[in-house]
């Protein structure tokens, strides 16, 4: 959030800068009045636009520009350059503004409007089920490409859509606000025309087009979007309804762990996954003593590899974290965790971290075809006519595959994109999966998707914080991590959805 609490830096852009100080497709930081603000040359055309990424303020002048958009560095939302649009992460729109050329010099003016926007199908009625990332993005998109029907977006978990990321990092830490977790205020979905029903989705009628809610009121829709997510597993052991032992997954769960860590108490996290490991350090920001259990020998190697998964494992050490590993939970005793090994140990505070499954009880109930993921083609349409699926609860065709991911950009940009088709503006959908995970001061990018992968290449320095390690299966690069080299992360993401190999080769090989 630097940007703006540093103030303007860079030439005064209302008084103009030298076309010969534009570098083409390199942005040029500056200011107009407070505001930080970015001139981009893109071939004969100038853009200005916001210079401060609207998902959580990264610096989109150290970003890459392709293709008339640019890519913010830190967790690669991408933006439009010439409407502001943006793409996940972001959901916000960055500001546009007037270029005008006099004689050599390029001066920025005001803000611009948004364009209108007329879509091709004009639909009555668009019911979303599920509020998460990609219900709501969706809906946001439906509003500003000219949807004018309703949009009624149903969402069985208060308080609406919430930063969810938030909940394992920052806000768990203590050290991010609650007003920060909300992505969207009553006022500015009621602005945006967005109905949002806090109830329960009980039934879908796919002939009929109609939605059932547990309130027993019934919506009629045009198009419908199934971006239900995902909920988190418990394992089936003794002891895991006990009001101490939690999962996390809503704001209402990071709450309750949050009320119950208190300095000095004791937790134990069953499962080193991402959300497992997330919540151990920012448990151990609160001053909780924290044991991780779980069956791996190293935790998320499955994903990383044994290297980077020892790495984020000695991270959690240095900060106290302790770890049982290949070792599972046998079950919950009162206030101890016992061993499948006969351990016990003392806790009065338990997560569970041990990964997600879809929800989809519903569109099985619709006859929807399922098959670990709500099938979808590669516009993201369902088995039904008029459903659209998105986000956690998709399987969707990717380089011939079909693949359900988990990560919050995709969700987003999946919303965005089933918007999209519904408004007879479909393509298909082929966005590089992104996600990023944060252990303390430590965050890794991950861009592409390999589920399994032969040995990790490690180029530079982990423990130096300046590396980057490549993911290969049958000798192609199916994904990098970064650590600390976002220049690069976001090099590789363009190059892959170029479908170009020998880019990806020539930069992984850096
Ligand atoms: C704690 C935590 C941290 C995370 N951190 C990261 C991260 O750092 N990076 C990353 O890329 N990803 C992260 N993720 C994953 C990311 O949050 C998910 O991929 C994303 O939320 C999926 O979005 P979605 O819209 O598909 O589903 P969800 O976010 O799960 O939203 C679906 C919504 O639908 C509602 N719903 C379900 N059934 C019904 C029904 N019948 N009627 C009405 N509503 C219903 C649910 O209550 C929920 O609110 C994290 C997840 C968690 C839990
Ligand atoms: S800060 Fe820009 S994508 Fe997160």
């Amino acid at each position: 959030m630097g940007d703006a609490a540093k103030g303007p830096t860079g030439p005064d852009l209302a008084a103009g800068v030298t076309l010969a100080d534009l570098r083409e497709g390199v942005p040029l930081l500056g200011h107009v009045g407070d505001d930080a603000v970015m001139l981009v040359k893109s071939g004969a055309e100038v853009f200005a636009t916001g210079a401060t990424c609207t998902h959580y303020s990264g610096p989109l002048a150290e970003g890459l520009v392709v293709d008339g958009t640019v890519r913010c560095p830190w967790h690669h939302a991408c933006f439009d350059l010439r409407t502001g649009e943006a793409k996940g992460p972001a959901l916000n729109a960055l500001a546009c503004h007037e270029v005008v050329r006099e004689g050599a010099l390029v001066k920025v003016g005001g803000k611009k409007s948004a364009p209108r926007a007329v879509p091709s199908i004009a639909l009555k009625s668009v019911v979303i089920v599920g509020a998460g990332p990609a219900g709501l993005a969706c809906a946001e998109t439906l509003r500003a490409h000219g949807h004018e029907g309703a949009i009624t977006m149903i969402g069985a978990e208060p308080p609406g859509p919430v930063d969810r990321p938030n909940l394992s990092k920052d806000y768990l830490a203590g050290t991010a606000p609650e007003e920060w977790i909300p992505l969207r205020g009553a006022e500015q979905l009621a602005d945006n025309k967005i109905d949002l029903v806090l109830d329960a989705a009980t039934r879908i009628d796919t002939a009929a087009r109609t939605v059932t809610l547990q309130s027993g009121r019934t919506l009629g829709y045009d198009a419908l979007l199934y971006a239900t997510g995902a909920e988190p597993i418990v394992l089936p052991i003794e002891g895991v309804k006990q009001a101490h032992v939690h999962t996390l997954r809503s704001l209402a769960d990071s709450r309750a762990i949050a009320k119950q860590a208190t300095s000095g108490g004791r937790a134990v996290v069953i499962g080193a996954s991402f959300i497992g490991l997330e919540a151990a350090m920012s448990l151990r920001a609160r001053g909780v003593e924290v044991t991780v259990v779980a069956p791996e020998t190293i935790p998320l190697a499955r994903i990383l590899g044994d290297q980077v998964g020892k790495f984020v494992q000695g991270l959690h050490e240095a900060k106290g974290v302790h770890f049982r590993l290949g070792k599972k939970p046998a079950r919950i005793d009162g206030s101890q965790v016992v061993l499948d090994s006969g351990e016990a140990i003392p806790a009065e505070l338990v997560v569970m971290g041990v990964g997600v499954r879809p929800r989809l009880d519903l569109a099985k109930l619709a006859g929807l075809t399922v098959d670990n993921g709500v099938v979808v083609d590669a516009e993201l349409r369902a088995s039904a006519p008029g459903v659209w699926a998105a986000g956690d609860v998709a399987r969707f065709p990717r380089h011939g595959e079909l693949v359900r991911i988990e990560h919050w950009q995709l969700a987003e940009r999946q919303g965005r994109h089933a918007a999209l088709s519904m408004l007879g503006r479909g393509s298909p959908f082929s966005d590089v999966p992104f996600f990023w995970s944060a252990h303390g001061d430590v965050s890794f990018n991950y861009v592409g998707h390999a589920l399994a992968f032969d040995a990790p290449e490690v180029h530079g320095s982990l423990e130096g914080k300046d590396a980057h390690v490549v993911y290969r299966k049958d000798g192609k690069v199916k994904a990098v991590v970064t650590l600390w080299r976002d220049a690069l992360s976001l090099e590789v993401e363009a190059a892959m959805e170029r479908g170009d190999e020998a880019a990806v080769e020539r930069l992984v090989a850096k």
